[in-house]
């Protein structure tokens, strides 16, 4: 397979998965805020986990828009190839968003312009990473280190702005530690120097993921800025997606963790947002998604060591989840995984 193989595995193994067997465009043809009330469920940037099959999945499940993980400006800046190619959408992806982190601003330069130049009409939109707690980031002045310089957050925004045909928004958590929460403040300076739209996780650095995302001071940022906000913290259902939606007054909310094993969550999101039925993939809908998703993860060039983590998020609460999970463990193929998967669909026959 190729990177080409994309389209046809959605075209081929969608439907067994009740998921979309194309992706949408994301709308071009309104400002920021009208996309995002439109469609406001987004697949968040995840490090190691939002590589182009996981995106696809995304979108074809629902989600308005997918987020590559967060890329190194400077990897980018010494022409590594590796970092490049985790700004490349698969053959499935119309369009994505790219997430990039550093602290030079003559990097963010180049980076920007170097992703227009090779995503052209496929880049949707370029977030810049203020929100990363990992201690080989932030001791580089990096990531959410970046909350405590206002001013060289700033003059990064104002340098992709200027280069940037696209949207650019950033990601911040609510500030480094809970006495010195800074998120109201730094977001209205970023809108000063040109964010098109701000994403907030609920937390503060020093609690990584402990304890829950603050959904009012979420609100707080929304008051104290006038584009949209993006909200992001626990968004682990349809229902909390709503909840979160509606507590904070956000203008979109993005899905992390809660889309592990789950790309239907973004529909089913929309769906209770809209008021219709809801209604939870069936076992046969999470074997067939668990298949389409280790045939794009080949299909796409992607790690396949990476179907490990998916086995254990597909196929959590299924009869003898255990014994799967440990037979997963030993594939090392696409071809190992679909006789995982026969294996499993002939134990389940009577149940699917
Ligand atoms: C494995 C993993 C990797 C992540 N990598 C990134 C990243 O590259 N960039 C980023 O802005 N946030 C990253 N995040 C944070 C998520 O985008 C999100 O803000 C956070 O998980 C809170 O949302 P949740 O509670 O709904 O999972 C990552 C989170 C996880 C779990």
């Amino acid at each position: 397979m190729t990177r080409s193989d994309a389209s046809r595995v959605l075209r081929l193994h969608a439907a067994a998965a009740n998921l979309s067997d194309h992706v949408e465009p994301w709308s071009r043809t309104s400002d920021l805020r009208s996309r995002l009330s439109a469609a406001p469920f987004l697949m968040a940037p995840m490090a190691g986990v939002s590589d182009a099959a996981y995106r696809t999945m995304a979108r074809s499940g629902g989600a308005a828009l997918a987020y590559t993980e967060m890329v190194s400006v400077a990897g980018m800046h010494y022409g590594s190839l590796k970092t490049w190619e985790l700004v490349d959408p698969c053959d499935a992806e119309p369009d994505i968003a790219v997430q990039l982190f550093g602290r030079d601003v003559g990097q963010f330069r180049e980076a920007v312009i170097g992703v227009q130049e090779r995503l052209r009409d496929r880049l949707a939109l370029i977030d810049v990473n203020m929100a990363c707690p990992v201690p080989k980031v932030t001791r580089k002045g990096e990531g959410s280190a970046l909350l405590a310089d206002p001013d060289q957050a700033a003059a990064i925004i104002r340098a992709c702005t200027e280069e940037a045909d696209v949207p650019v928004t950033c990601k911040i958590r609510l500030g480094l530690t809970s006495d010195a929460i800074v998120a109201p403040e730094f977001a209205s300076r970023m809108e000063d120097a040109g964010a098109s739209a701000v994403a907030v996780h609920g937390r503060t650095r020093s609690q990584l993921y402990h304890g829950a995302s603050d959904r009012s001071a979420i609100a707080e940022v929304v008051s104290a800025v006038g584009i949209p906000v993006i909200a992001s913290g626990d968004a682990m259902d349809e229902k909390a997606c709503v909840d979160i939606l509606h507590e904070t007054g956000a203008a979109a909310v993005f899905v992390a963790r809660g889309s592990y094993g789950d790309p239907w969550v973004f529909s089913r999101a929309l769906d209770r947002l809209s008021g219709r039925e809801v209604v939870p993939p069936t076992t046969a809908d999470r074997l067939g998604a668990f298949e389409c998703h280790v045939r794009l993860l080949d299909a796409t060039g992607g790690r396949m060591a990476r179907a490990r983590s998916l086995a254990g998020w597909y196929l959590k609460g299924l009869p003898r989840a255990g014994a799967m999970r440990d037979a997963a463990m030993r594939c090392l193929t696409l071809d190992d995984y679909l006789d995982l998967l026969d294996g499993i669909r002939s134990s389940l026959e009577g149940d699917l």
